[in-house]
């Protein structure tokens, strides 16, 4: 059995997906495809509430100097993160404060506090990502965030107002390490002010494909809770944030240094609601999973035996689960669209189907177009006004199989 990388107990997977490539693995179709492929599983520990990958993918295989997510590929991001930095710097109080950001990927967070005359630093491994960043006037050391990482930063900049993190806290499985490493850079007072996809969301919606060798953990406030109190830390404020299908904004502090908000205690009894501490729970979500596993190619098939031409919107890392999961091949979705440079001409990982840029869309478009990128939606479905008013038609797939 695999043990919890929390707890350390043994725990009972409930849901595999088979063999998985590397979600961001693009392939040039002129070479062959990297054969790597890894048993993607996630179980729950019942001792610390973590919902879990059983299997990893070493880090350095998936973020690297060519890294394919790039996060200001959407303005709806780029205008929750200017709201992320404005609540954050609201809160700063000193003089001359300092904050650290992991994963910062092209710098979507903190080009606000650059742009402020803040003193800042991103942490972020994936070099090319990080070279983009700097190109916008965002201090940024290329490494993963660790308790070594901690210490240096510490020991050439001094402590830190605040450590933030969006979508990235769930990629880490040393999150000991991590925390351990925040202890030591925070000031008195500090916070770690992080989001992640919220499971709560993934199970009420059956999103399923947030499931990919990245995402190692799938948060809620009781498995967040246990293993801040494993360090000395505490929960001291949540928020919901409707991004990414449905994250929460946790912030933590020393245990003691500051008030606990509402917010947690509300959100905790939610949860007991919602069963998010009981393994039954799990057990339907993975029933539930299962029957979007044969609606949604099934949807496909008759659509392609009318003669429809079906192609997909947004090479998302969630594509990659629901076409290899699905058998989703290019016999029954011909391309997918996206608006990132570095995937366009490439193929999709496992699956192969072709990545297109947005003017082939727009050029050629098929009569139903599966949105990978439902996280979207609201986004995408205006900006495709054309498409929708020129006959062309939405299939999602979350909270269930649908034509919109
Ligand atoms: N914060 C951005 C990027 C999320 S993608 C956003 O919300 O859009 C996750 C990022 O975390 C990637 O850029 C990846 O390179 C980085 N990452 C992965 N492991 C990390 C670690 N241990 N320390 C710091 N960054 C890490
Ligand atoms: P995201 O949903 O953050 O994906 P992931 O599952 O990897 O976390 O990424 C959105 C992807 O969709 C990204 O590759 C860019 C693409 N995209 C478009 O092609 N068009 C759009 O209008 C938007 C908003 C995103």
């Amino acid at each position: 059995m695999p043990q919890c990388l929390i707890s350390g107990a043994a725990f009972e997977p409930f849901l595999s997906f088979g063999e998985m490539p590397v979600a961001n693995a693009f392939s040039d179709p002129a070479r062959p495809e990297d054969p790597f492929r890894f048993e993607l599983e996630v179980g729950f520990c019942p001792e610390s509430k973590m919902v879990q990958l059983t299997r990893l993918v070493d880090e350095t295989r998936m973020f690297h100097d060519h890294y394919a997510f790039y996060s200001s590929t959407s303005a709806g991001m780029a205008r929750h993160f200017e709201a992320f930095a404005a609540s954050v710097r609201a809160g700063l109080g000193g003089e001359d404060p300092f904050v650290v950001e992991i994963g910062s990927n092209d710098g979507i967070l903190l080009r606000h506090f650059a742009d402020a005359g803040l003193r800042h630093l991103g942490v972020e491994p994936s070099a090319n990502v990080a070279e983009a960043a700097r190109a916008r006037g965002v201090n940024t050391i290329s490494r993963f965030f660790d308790e070594d990482a901690a210490r240096a930063i510490a020991a050439e900049h001094g402590p830190a107002d605040a450590v933030l993190g969006a979508n990235v806290m769930c990629h880490i499985p040393y999150l000991h390490s991590v925390l351990e490493g925040v202890k030591r850079l925070l000031k008195p007072g500090g916070v770690l002010v992080f989001e992640d996809p919220y499971v709560g969301d993934i199970v009420r919606k059956t999103s399923f494909d947030q499931i990919y060798d990245e995402h190692v953990f799938y948060f809620s406030l009781a498995s967040v809770s246990h293993l801040a109190a494993m360090h000395g830390l505490a929960v001291v404020d949540v928020a919901r944030q409707d991004v990414h299908g449905g994250s929460m904004r946790y912030t933590l502090a020393r245990e003691g240094e500051r008030p606990v908000a509402p917010s947690v205690p509300a959100l905790a009894a939610e949860e007991e609601a919602a069963g998010l501490h009981r393994p039954e729970t799990y057990a339907r979500f993975a029933r539930e999973v299962q029957r979007v596993r044969e609606e949604l190619p099934a949807l496909l098939r008759r659509l392609r035996a009318e003669g429809k031409r079906v192609t997909g919107y947004g090479a998302t890392s969630k594509s990659t689960t629901v076409t290899n999961f699905c058998g989703i091949t290019p016999d029954l979705v011909e391309y997918i669209t996206d608006t990132t440079p570095g995937k366009q001409g490439m193929l999709s990982p496992g699956a192969r189907i072709p990545v297109v840029s947005p003017r082939a869309f727009a050029e050629d478009p098929p009569e139903y177009a599966l949105l990978f990128a439902w996280n979207h939606a609201a986004e995408i479905l205006a900006k495709e006004k054309t498409f929708r008013e020129e006959g062309g038609r939405f299939i999602t797939y979350v909270p269930r199989v649908e034509i919109l």
